[in-house]
């Protein structure tokens, strides 16, 4: 078989799901309770609408996941991208760049990427939370460029968890962490692991994705509190299951609170009239001035 099909066939074995909100809409139906920010035009039963047609490809996608995210491939990939040496591009740049991944088989609507993070920093300022906090939501899944370079979704979007510590049971899916090299190692494999009880998740490292590469991203540039949604928006085992409470300090307890607050803009703000981005453009020109530099670094 040539070279060309090969990659081919690892590509497609690598990628089953038809597109990243394929994990989101799964989300959806895991975490079904969308009361607190419907929105006009769309009722509580339309999120609902998430029949499970995609539930091979999503737990395929999970077994991907769970048996490849080891301790020493998390260390490989952020030694690999957090030195932010791929590409430097304007803001906007940035994000027409992350619109590229079009998703064009989602149920629900044929909105791309930047609709979701408008939909979500919108649904945030009508809230009125601080200006930061809409910033946050424009730029909270940033990181899925990750896929445009190359990285197979399994190491690009899914929930998040600790590991070089025993994962949890409360994960999605965790049956098939057994057939993962840490699960019998007995360094990682006990319930604190490399960590020391209540350690903070500073010092914990996380399965490899989108919320830790954005994170390193706007590091510099926002709030503590902006920097906890990025880096943990998709840290589902603990944000909605509290399954690493053992693991998390005083200060990261303070702090979640923004992470849980931010999480329903994130999966129920989706809805079908976009919001228009020429009109909008003026706003979120001076709020990406007051915080950001002119270039980003990926
Ligand atoms: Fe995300
Ligand atoms: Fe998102």
């Amino acid at each position: 078989m040539s070279q060309t099909i090969n990659n081919a066939i690892d590509q497609a074995q690598n990628n089953p799901l038809h597109s990243l909100e394929e994990w989101e809409e799964d989300l959806l139906n895991r975490y079904p309770d969308p009361d607190s920010i419907v929105k006009e035009g769309k009722t509580t039963e339309e999120y609902r609408n998430y029949e499970t047609p995609t539930r091979d490809t999503v737990k395929e996608f999970y077994r991907l996941n769970h048996i490849n995210q080891t301790y020493d491939f998390v260390l490989e990939k952020k030694e690999e991208f957090l030195k932010l040496d791929k590409k430097e591009m304007s803001v906007w740049d940035a994000l027409e760049f992350l619109n590229q991944l079009v998703d064009d088989s989602d149920p629900d609507t044929d909105l791309d990427q930047l609709q979701h993070l408008l939909q979500t920093s919108e649904a945030i300022r009508a809230d009125d939370h601080p200006d930061w906090m809409v910033l946050t939501g424009l730029f909270h899944d940033m990181g899925k460029v990750l896929c445009l370079f190359g990285e197979p979704q399994w190491a690009t979007v899914g929930d998040t968890y600790p590991v070089g510590c025993a994962f949890s049971d409360k994960i999605v899916f965790s049956e098939f962490f057994k057939e993962n090299p840490d699960y019998n190692n007995p360094i990682y494999n006990s319930l604190y692991g490399v960590y020391e009880p209540n350690c903070g998740l500073s010092n914990v490292y996380m399965s490899w994705g989108h919320d830790e590469y954005v994170y390193y991203m706007m590091k510099n540039y926002l709030p503590e509190s902006a920097l906890y949604i990025l880096r943990y928006h998709s840290f589902y085992p603990q944000h909605r299951e509290n399954a690493y409470e053992h693991l998390m300090d005083k200060h990261d307890q303070e702090m979640f609170k923004w992470v849980k607050l931010f999480n329903p803009y994130d999966l129920y703000s989706k809805n079908p009239n976009p919001p228009d981005w020429q009109k909008l453009k003026p706003y979120y020109e001076d709020l990406v001035a007051k915080y950001l530099p002119r270039t980003l670094k990926f």
